[in-house]
């Protein structure tokens, strides 16, 4: 679990609090002294005694809370909408509710999804550039004012649809240093932007503020000084055309694992510095993100259970070296892989290797057999690590998985209708407590 080593307070909405509670929702908050692992491992127990073997996640809420106050504590001028892209499960959204965070919807479904969590609308930005029709005239309908656009065919569009949306102007920057790239796709050149607030003139359409997005999983922060300094351009641009430019969403791309371990308070450094000097505190603009990963990469460990079971034997290899089991090769299958949970290892270039490891306590001793762990589908492409030395398993054994919050359970696919992975969400006592106190 990770150490909290900051000391933000933190606003949270105390409606929302009895939503978390256990009688409203299905967060289940542990007994005093009770940790997540004792959670996780009675879950395998029960599992063990009723003979269920579906792959579950142990949502760590706990972590959503402690990295909420990290932001807190380094980032206070910045606003958070969390981008249910991300991570679509209630409890995640429900959770963030209760601390009074904003969400980032992508699409109709999203923003239904929050409103039927209790998300008020003016908490929502529609953060898509390139949105279907019926969708605008939902966000309409639902009292979802806020969107993005990068485009003038968008712009003819909301002015019929939705004319009096407030509009944020998403520009494209530079994301080579991230590890997932987006600007190919969206955001308007800065070569374009005066024609599109000129449009948006003639139109007789709001424009409020400027967005961007460095690319997920960003490993440089001067890409957010750049970006930020381009955003106060086309303020400035704006400005002179006699749009009341208040907004500023600087995008996700944070991250605390992988390659961008550690350097999250750098980040922050450099955007307080870049928001001090194009943007200070005085001037009146309301700066916001919409983090994905941040929040949730942590929170989710997926317990999967092994299914199947081949042991091969290579001749050969006995032959090269000569030790006793070099020929051995364990073959497991297990019951998710990347059509279902695990899809990051295919889809997302900032989670491309896993390290399963084993629940099962295990004697230092033990002798390790070189492994292959096949997801449970009918392709070869669903394996999920190789040369893996571990000791051997059994049918019914249990490996964990950690990180794996973002950008898994909201990607996953039916492919030969395996169950998807259950979310048992669960908050500490501890964590409990705190969230009341505020
Ligand atoms: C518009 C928008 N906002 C926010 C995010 C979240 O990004 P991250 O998970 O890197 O914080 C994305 C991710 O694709 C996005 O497209």
């Amino acid at each position: 679990m990770e150490k909290n080593t900051c000391h933000a307070s933190v606003t949270t909405n105390r409606s929302a609090l009895q939503v978390l509670s256990s009688e409203n929702c299905d967060i289940e908050i542990l007994e005093k002294g009770k940790t997540i692992n004792d959670f996780l491992d009675n879950k395998i127990k029960e599992r063990g005694s009723t003979g269920n073997d579906l792959p579950f996640y142990v949502a760590n809420l706990d972590v959503v809370f402690k990295r909420h106050l990290l932001w807190l504590t380094h980032l206070p001028r910045v606003k958070t909408f969390f981008a249910v892209k991300c991570n679509n499960s209630p409890a995640v959204i429900q959770m963030l509710r209760a601390l009074d965070t904003g969400f980032d919807c992508a699409s109709k479904g999203e923003i239904q999804m929050a409103l039927s969590l209790g998300v008020t609308p003016d908490k929502i930005i529609y953060a898509h550039t390139t949105k279907p029709r019926t969708h605008i005239k939902y966000a309409r309908a639902h009292g979802v004012n806020l969107m993005t656009f990068d485009n003038e065919i968008e712009l003819q569009k909301i002015s019929q649809y939705h004319p009096k949306a407030k509009l944020v102007l998403r520009i494209a920057v530079d994301d080579s240093k991230s590890l997932l790239r987006l600007n190919a796709k969206f955001g308007a050149r800065l070569d374009t932007i005066e024609r599109l607030l000129e449009r948006a003139e003639h139109l007789d359409l709001d424009i409020i503020g400027v967005s961007f997005h460095v690319g997920s999983g960003c490993t440089d922060s001067s890409a957010f000084k750049q970006a930020i300094s381009d955003a106060r351009h086309v303020f400035d641009l704006a400005d002179s055309m006699g749009f009341q430019m208040r907004l500023l969403d600087i995008g996700g791309g944070f991250s605390l694992t992988g390659n961008c371990k550690a350097i999250f308070t750098e980040f922050a450094e450099t955007i307080n510095g870049a928001l001090d000097e194009f943007f200070p505190p005085d001037c009146g603009v309301e700066i916001m993100a919409e983090p994905g990963r941040y929040y949730v990469e942590s929170a989710f460990t997926l317990a999967t259970c092994v299914n199947a079971k081949r042991v091969d034997t290579d001749p050969m290899a006995k032959h090269y070296n000569g030790e006793e089991n070099s020929s051995v090769k364990m073959v497991y299958y297990i019951n998710d892989g990347v059509y279902g949970s695990l899809n990051c290892l295919i889809n997302d270039p900032a989670h491309t290797s896993v390290t399963p490891y084993l629940h099962k306590a295990v004697d230092g001793s033990e002798q390790q057999y070189q492994s292959v762990i096949w997801g449970p589908t009918c392709d070869s492409l669903d394996k999920i690590i190789e040369n893996f030395w571990i000791p051997e398993l059994e049918v019914g054994d249990w490996l964990l998985v950690d990180d794996m919050g973002a950008y898994s359970i909201s990607i996953l696919t039916d492919f030969n209708c395996f169950e998807r992975a259950q979310i048992c969400p669960v908050l500490t006592a501890e964590t409990w407590y705190a969230l009341n106190r505020f």
